[in-house]
């Protein structure tokens, strides 16, 4: 217990079973079918620069866990923009803008979805207009201006930047690539996740024959969650425990799964999971989450910086890996379930078990990178 046992306590904040859990595979592939999850492996795979993301095994961490193997999907290594965020809203323009070249794009962004839109927008020869909140930071916007992007920076949270997006998109006819779905707007979230379910579609070519036994699910808006479910649905054979996680300032999901209906959080502070801090789960994903999550786990921040020190400097595999604050919970979660007998019980996590977990980001903002692993 080399890592693990200088006394530091890994928390969670709430563990909740849902209720109304029954997993199945046709009900989840009539909300993203399996033409949409083909489509979207068959495009992408053919971009320039393609190659899957390394699957990385945490092989320290599982020894001292006593699991078989933990998984760590590596997205800082997706194109050249380190997030998983790349293969949906660049999917979502090309499907969108069928070829047109005079239709310019429109979209509200904490950060990730809009860098992943300006690129795809670059990729075709696109004119691109991004909406950020005052929150979002320089760095994350400048990112999108270099991508060839016009950022608009606005004043309030998130929600009004997605307001004057609608706004002067309706104004000036702008084709809005947005990853949230509402009502009337569910066709584009849908293609954002059929993207971000090409995830799936390269981990069953790497997992050698095992089979993942439980897999753990970052959610902000649900998105990346959905994707991933659908993505079981449509390639395994088997129904791997399902877990999301999520920041205990905004655990949209576990507060929806635990009445059953989708709950809005007033999120009273941001979390460091900044792509995470989402007050609500968006409709595509919610009609797929609602059944098929088995649990979900609320975190504090207090671990993010560690972890990610911890996955920077080798401490759970043979490799370094560069962990964004978006890809330290599912860690957190497996360690914090892990020294907890009855969750461990419940789980059912032992020496049999293959626990993928999603590095959704790598340093995608460089600045907080070094400051977060430098403070632990
Ligand atoms: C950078 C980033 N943004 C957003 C999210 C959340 O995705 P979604 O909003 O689709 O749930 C994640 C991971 O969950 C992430 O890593």
């Amino acid at each position: 217990m080399a890592i693990l046992s200088n006394g530091h306590q890994w928390k969670y904040s709430e563990f909740l079973d849902n209720k109304d859990y029954s997993f199945d595979k046709d009900q989840i592939l009539r909300s993203i079918s399996k033409d949409d999850i083909d489509d979207a492996y068959n495009s992408i795979s053919k971009w320039e620069g393609y190659a899957p993301t390394p699957l990385i095994s945490l092989n320290k961490l599982s020894k001292e866990l006593s699991l078989k193997n933990i998984f760590y999907k590596d997205e800082d290594k997706r194109f050249d923009l380190k997030s998983f965020k790349a293969l949906g809203g660049a999917y979502a323009v090309e499907k969108v803008t069928k070829g047109n070249k005079d239709i310019v794009v429109a979209t509200a962004t904490a950060g990730n979805h809009g860098r992943s839109v300006s690129w795809g927008a670059r990729r075709l020869g696109l004119k691109c207009k991004i909406f950020i909140s005052e929150f979002v930071s320089e760095a994350r916007g400048q990112a999108m201006s270099d991508l060839g992007a016009d950022v608009i920076k606005v004043k309030g949270n998130y929600e009004k930047s997605l307001i004057e997006c609608i706004k002067q998109s309706t104004e000036n006819n702008w084709q809005i690539v947005q990853d949230v779905a509402w009502k009337d707007y569910m066709l584009v979230p849908k293609y954002t996740m059929a993207g971000y379910s090409v995830m799936m579609r390269e981990i069953i070519d790497q997992i050698n024959n095992e089979k993942i036994t439980h897999i753990i699910l970052q959610a902000g808006v649900g998105g990346m969650a959905g994707a991933m479910v659908a993505g079981i649905a449509r390639y395994l054979d088997n129904v791997p425990t399902t877990i999301v996680v999520e920041p205990d300032s905004a655990a949209c999901v576990l507060e929806s799964i635990r009445t059953g209906k989708i709950e809005k959080i007033d999120i009273k502070r941001e979390s460091l999971m900044g792509g995470m801090s989402c007050g609500e789960v968006s409709l595509v994903p919610w009609e797929i989450l609602k059944h098929s999550v088995k649990h979900c786990i609320s975190l504090p921040d207090d671990d993010i910086g560690k972890t990610m020190k911890l996955l920077g400097n080798s401490s759970f595999s043979d490799q370094q890996i560069t962990a964004g604050e978006n890809s330290a919970p599912g860690v957190i979660g497996l360690i914090a379930s892990c020294e907890d007998q009855n969750v461990k019980e419940k789980l059912q996590l032992d020496q049999n078990s293959n626990v993928l977990i999603i590095g959704c980001e790598g340093d995608t903002d460089k600045e907080m990178y070094q400051k977060l692993i430098s403070q632990n």
